[in-house]
This record gives C-alpha cells, structure tokens and sequence, in this order.
C-alpha cells in the first residue's frame, strides 16, 4: 500500500500542510458520506429562506448543497480559516445566495442571532477549544435556531484482523493527537454548557474496508504511535500485515462511531 500523506491532526492548521492532499482527503470524504450530508440537511430541516451558517466548511460541497435548498430568499455563509481551502471553495462555484469567508470558529464575524441555522461536520474533532466554539454558534443562532454538529469519536475505532494490544495503542495515538479526538461524545456537553436545549444526538457507525481505512486514518495511527513510542517499528509491520493477511480471508472489520447532535437555541 501507498503511504498517503495527510493526517488526521493536520485539518487543525491546513495551511501548514500539504493542501492539495488534504483536499483530496476531503473529497474521498465526501463521497463517502453523500448520503448521510443528504439526511443531515434534512434532519436540521434546511429550507427555503432560510439564513445558514457552515463553520468549518473544507471545500464548499455542503455550502453549495444548502444553497439550493434555502434558494434566492435565504443565505449560506461557509467560513474556514484555511486561505487553501476558502480559495478551492470559491474556485469550485460561489452560487449568488452564498459566499466564503475567512474566519474560525471560536471568534465568528457575524451579528448576534444571525442564522436560522448553523453546521459544523467533523470540524469540532479539530477544534483547541471547542467550548468556546459551541458558545459562539450559540451567539449568533436566533432564539429558536437550531445546531448541527458532526463527529466520530476515535476512541470507539474498533480493528479486527491484528493484535489487540496494538490495536488499541494506534487507536488511542490517532485520538490523542488530534486537537478534540474525542469530540463526538462531548458534543452534548459543550452544546449544554453553551445555551443549547432540545439537544438530540444519534450515532452512526461507519464501517471502512482496509484500504479506505489505511488512508483516512490507520497509516496516521500508525504514525502518531510511532512517535510517541506507544509501539515499536517492528509492531506496526507485524501489525499492519496481519490485517492485509485478514482483509484477504475476508476476515478484517473495522468500524468508527460517528455521533450527529442536533440543538436548539
Ligand atoms: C475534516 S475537514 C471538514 C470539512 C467540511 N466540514 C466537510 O464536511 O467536508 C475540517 C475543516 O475544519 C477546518 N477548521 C480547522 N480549524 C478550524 C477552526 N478553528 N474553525 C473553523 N474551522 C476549522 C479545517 O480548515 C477544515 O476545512
């Protein structure tokens, strides 16, 4: 298998890093979750007229997607503070009801109860201080308002197929280095803690073939343990062949859980 470079810990600070490949990442991503950004836009009823925040936007896909549905009567703001990322949003299409701007979660430039909406998909995981961020979606939702944050957390990645032991090493590193790895069983406390009410999470778990699951997160796993010397050079290898070895017996599973949490201002 080819080493990819992204890791999972660089969507805290893109431009720092290789762009192009995080881009790429995303729209593996993407494609990956169709589906379930399908549902999302309709489990937070996203719709005509309708004043929309995207915090944390990547590439735009969302931004434009929910620009269709609020149409010429309502707005979709996607902010990202990677200068990479808002400039392939915009590169991607800019529909009239929407624009991109610059900007991070913890400090939002918009108005005290702006949105009738706000959405932030896997940005929370790379957050410093995502209690701040949930405040700030707080201010600037209008009383009745609703959230919509989505998050795996990485400490429920379960592999079988290598030695559990390792396992568990790899899964904890890749969670330990990202800003919030953890984020998606936290989302109901900061979303408490802000302001939020009628908060409702439910949970997905995504269940990634070997290949799929070596670029978007085992190859970084395997990587941060290295580093923090959670596992020898010869523990990964020995590792990572016996999951080739059960991904061809057809015995290897993997699954993370995703948590969708869904409040009211
Ligand atoms: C995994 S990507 C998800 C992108 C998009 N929401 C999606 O579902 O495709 C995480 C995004 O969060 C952005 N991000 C990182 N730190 C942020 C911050 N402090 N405030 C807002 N967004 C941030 C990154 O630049 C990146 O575009």
């Amino acid at each position: 298998m080819d080493r990819p470079l992204v890791r999972g810990g660089e969507f805290s600070d893109v431009d720092a890093h290789d762009t192009n490949a995080l881009i790429a990442y995303l729209d593996l991503a993407t494609d990956l979750s169709s589906h379930d950004k399908r549902e999302s836009y309709r489990a937070q009823g996203i719709g005509p007229n309708m004043h929309v925040l995207d915090v944390g936007c990547g590439t735009g896909d969302d931004v434009r997607a929910m620009a269709a549905l609020v149409g010429p009567g309502g707005s979709v703001a996607g902010i990202d503070p990677s200068s990479a990322m808002i400039e392939e949003a915009r590169r991607r299409g800019v529909p009239s009801n929407a624009r991109f701007e610059q900007g991070a979660a913890a400090s939002l430039a918009f108005e005290d109860g702006a949105f009738d909406a706000c959405r932030a998909e896997r940005v929370f995981q790379h957050l410093h201080d995502p209690a701040a961020a949930a405040c700030e979606l707080y201010r600037v939702s209008k009383a009745g308002g609703s959230v919509l944050l989505i998050d795996q957390d990485w400490e429920t990645l379960t592999i079988a197929g290598g030695r559990p032991d390792i396992t568990r090493r790899v899964v904890h590193a890749y969670a330990e280095r990202l800003a919030s790895g953890s984020a998606g069983s936290e989302h109901r406390r900061w979303l408490r803690r802000a302001g939020f009410t009628s908060i409702s999470t439910h949970a997905i778990a995504a269940m990634p073939n070997l290949t799929t699951a070596f670029s978007q997160f085992l190859n970084a796993g395997i990587d941060y343990a290295l580093e923090a010397a959670a596992i020898e050079t010869n523990d990964a290898h020995e590792w990572l062949l016996s999951l080739l070895q059960a991904e061809a017996a057809g015995e290897f599973t993997c699954a993370v859980t995703a948590f969708f949490s869904l409040a009211r201002r």
